[in-house]
């Protein structure tokens, strides 16, 4: 069961309740993909990666039709993927949370949990990451998605690329450190980083909509992006199978209101004037 509840807002009902895939055991062998990672076309070359499922990722692969509901088709993760790749119900609902637009950007896009179901919805695409293998896993499992055309894949560090990427929302998990972000009772926002993402992101698109871990100090988030020219427009805790899975940031950049505040300023100082 997948809920969603706003946190900032009056208790308000869950938004969207969908049941998910349940899953088997299945065997632990590696899977092996038919594609070439390093090709854009799927036919080109033959295989050359292979997924990663070992004794400490067996966990997630049971669930892994909750990570991706195609993924016996042939998705494949590396062990670090397993345990942060955004779960495809919540993905799409994130999708679905941008309203109306056409460049949605994820610039820690790791294996595509993201980006393939904003690929879905949306003209175009733009998938970053700093890690080679990421983007070639990205690729492949958006090969097996059919939405490989609607992407730009780009290999890079989003603090020093981002000048040349530009989008309507950013929609992205940064890195929560592994399974053990679990173990820290609260997380701030500067352990993650949050005010540097949120204060590049900012150039990139004006709309961010963030996934972070279930005990990110939400106080702490308010008051971080106050501090940097953002706003948070809205705080949700999701909820699977009835535990806290995680949290959901709407962060909306503030300099349009502030570039229309001095445009007001200005009209009545002309009035002013006159
Ligand atoms: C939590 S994972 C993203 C998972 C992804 N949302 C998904 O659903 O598959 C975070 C990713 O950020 C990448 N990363 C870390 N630092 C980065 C940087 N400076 N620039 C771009 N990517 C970075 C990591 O390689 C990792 O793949």
């Amino acid at each position: 069961m997948f809920v969603v509840v706003d946190w900032l807002g009056p208790s308000r009902r869950p938004e969207e309740r969908t049941p998910l895939e349940s899953v088997g055991d299945g065997p632990t062998a590696n899977v092996v993909s038919d594609h070439d990672l390093t090709s854009a076309d799927p036919e080109e070359k033959p295989f050359t990666a292979k997924a990663d499922t070992t004794e400490k990722t067996f966990k997630y692969w049971k669930k892994r039709l909750t990570l991706f509901s195609m993924f016996d088709k042939g998705v494949l993760l590396d062990e670090e993927s397993f345990y942060s790749v955004c779960p495809e119900v919540l993905a799409s609902y994130m999708a679905k949370k941008c309203g109306n637009i056409k460049v949605a950007v994820d610039p820690f896009c790791g294996a595509g949990g993201n980006v393939i179901q904003l690929a879905k919805m949306f003209d175009k695409v733009i998938a970053m990451d700093i890690d080679p293998e990421k983007i070639l896993l990205a690729k492949h499992n958006s090969i097996i998605y059919e939405v490989f055309n609607k992407i730009e894949f780009i290999v890079g560090d989003f603090f020093t690329m981002a000048n040349q990427i530009k989008g309507d929302v950013i929609v992205t998990s940064p890195l929560w450190g592994g399974p053990d972000y679990n173990e820290t009772p609260v997380i701030g926002p500067l352990q993650l980083s949050l005010d540097k993402i949120l204060a590049v992101g900012k150039t990139v698109a004006p709309k961010i909509l963030l996934h972070l871990p279930k005990n990110i100090d939400k106080f702490e988030c308010l008051k971080m992006c106050n501090g940097i020219g953002a706003e948070v427009r809205k705080v949700e805790n999701v909820f699977m199978d009835r535990y806290l899975n995680s949290t959901l940031l709407y962060v909306r950049s503030n300099n349009v209101s502030y570039k229309l505040l001095c445009i007001a300023y200005l009209i009545n100082l002309i009035l002013d004037i006159n």
